[in-house]
């Protein structure tokens, strides 16, 4: 029996088995499911060894816990592959709006149900299936593997920077590959070549003691909702839709020919983006295109503003206080700190007399992500994808983030690749989350023919 045989034959337990996988409710967000995200590790480690995975262990952190298992007996002429994912999953609410419950998975219409099916359980299962068919029907791995799951990357592995710097002796490798990804649509393939990072603020004006009367010292003193929202406006050129804040693209990789090359030739109808969001027209940074602008440049968007009277009818009022939540998404090389710090000195330039403002930084920094074009890991990727799906995979990029893609290049000099084969209609983070069975198979002969293709 060939590993397709193999994969063809044991396919209906694999099914079931990922809908027990789903069935564990580990939400790393939410403290009453720590236990759940625990026992996600155990089951991930467990079927490790189920596939023959060796050195198996839910390993520590200072939140909820890693999973490790390797298989190194190539040869040291063999490369050594990191394969990476994670599983634990984003909250389910509002549950109401599911056909079928969250964390009671089923199958329909060749597709499971439930939470985390496309992010990331049924992904991270791929590879796992995949190298228990390889050494069940050829008893051995063409390459050296190492696999790493997470228990927090929907929270932004906070715990990830010293975990993967202390254990990076362990988890040293020649390549990695992430489980974690999305293919273009259900029979294109895409090699993703970028994720954004985030940092977030928030904007803090102050003005009178309390509140006042907008008769009484309208006029005597300024409004703190007024000099926010004059703050706000300098930041952005309304015409341009450049960000006008000092410094802000300096570390920012410029796209290159061959990159606008690349993205021209991933379809793209601007009128019909523009009727599906209900827009009159597209705007962003003049000077580039919407897909520009939406893989390869960074943004600065409002996401609330808070001051004032927000009542029925009118009050003269004189606020005392308004705030504005800010997040950037960044591209390479920015990085958080530094842009908060850019803000921050952009406001207390911009302050107008008679208001204190102040910047807040807030939690979930994530770093920008780009592979290096011409990387072997990703020409190895696109290859095997072009056989499986029988086309050439477009070169993307995306607005997401995998914080750990960062870490993983700072501790190991390694930049991932993403192999992933969730879609990008499937639901992620929304209800009614759902798996494609045919990727789901597809995607572990992929990783078979990878993992062949890596070891020739
Ligand atoms: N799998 C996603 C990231 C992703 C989304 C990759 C779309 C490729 C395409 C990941 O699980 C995720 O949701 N990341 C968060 C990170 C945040 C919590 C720091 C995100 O992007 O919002
Ligand atoms: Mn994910
Ligand atoms: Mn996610």
């Amino acid at each position: 029996m060939d590993w397709q045989d193999y994969l063809d034959t044991n396919q209906t337990r694999f099914e079931q088995e990922l809908l027990e996988f789903v069935a564990i409710p580990s939400v790393s967000a939410k403290p009453d499911h720590m236990a759940d995200v625990e026992r996600a590790a155990q089951w991930v480690a467990a079927r490790l060894e189920k596939a023959g995975i060796e050195n198996t262990a839910v390993l520590p952190t200072s939140g909820h816990p890693a999973v490790y298992g390797d298989w190194l007996h190539a040869g040291p002429d063999k490369p050594t592959v990191l394969i990476y994912g994670h599983f634990d999953v984003q909250p389910a609410e509002p549950f109401d709006l599911w056909l079928s419950p969250p964390f009671q998975p089923e199958i329909r219409e060749g597709r499971v149900w439930g939470r985390g099916a496309s992010d990331d359980k049924g992904g991270m299962f791929i590879p796992i299936l995949a190298t228990e068919a390889l050494l069940a029907t050829t008893g051995r791995l063409p390459v050296n593997i190492k696999f790493l799951f997470e228990g927090q990357e929907e929270i932004g592995s906070p715990d990830m920077p010293p975990f993967i710097a202390a254990e990076a002796r362990r988890l040293s490798c020649d390549m990695i590959f992430s489980a974690d990804g999305l293919q273009w649509t259900a029979d294109e393939a895409q090699l993703v070549m970028g994720l954004k990072g985030l940092v977030g603020v928030e904007l803090i004006v102050e003005g009178a003691q309390a509140d006042q009367h907008s008769g009484l010292h309208g006029g005597g003193i300024n409004n703190p909702l007024m000099a926010l929202s004059q703050i706000l406006a300098s930041m952005k050129d309304a015409q341009t839709g450049r960000i006008t804040i000092d410094g802000f693209y300096d570390d920012v990789v410029e796209l290159t020919v061959e990159d606008k090359e690349d993205i021209a030739r991933v379809p793209f109808d601007e009128a019909e983006y523009c009727a599906e969001l209900g827009v009159t027209e597209a705007f962003g940074e003049e000077g580039y295109t919407v897909r520009e602008r939406l893989w390869a440049r960074p943004t600065l968007e409002l996401n609330g503003l808070t001051g004032g009277y927000q009542g029925a009818g009118s009050k003269t009022v004189l606020p005392a206080r308004a705030s504005a939540k800010i997040t950037c998404r960044l591209v390479a090389n920015q990085r958080p700190e530094r842009i908060a710090e850019l803000i921050a000195a952009h406001v207390a330039a911009y302050t107008p007399p008679g208001v204190t403002a102040r910047i807040e930084h807030l939690a979930g920094d994530a770093d920008p992500f780009l592979v290096p074009r011409g990387h072997n890991a990703s020409q190895a990727a696109g290859e095997v994808l072009r056989e499986v799906y029988g086309a050439d995979p477009y070169v993307t990029r995306v607005g997401g983030s995998i914080p750990i893609m960062t870490l993983f290049l700072r501790a190991l000099g390694v930049h991932g690749v993403m192999f992933g084969f969730s879609i990008a209609d499937e639901n992620l983070h929304a209800p009614n989350e759902f798996f494609r069975l045919e990727n789901f198979r597809r995607g572990q002969t992929a990783y078979c023919r990878l993992l062949e293709r890596l070891g020739q």
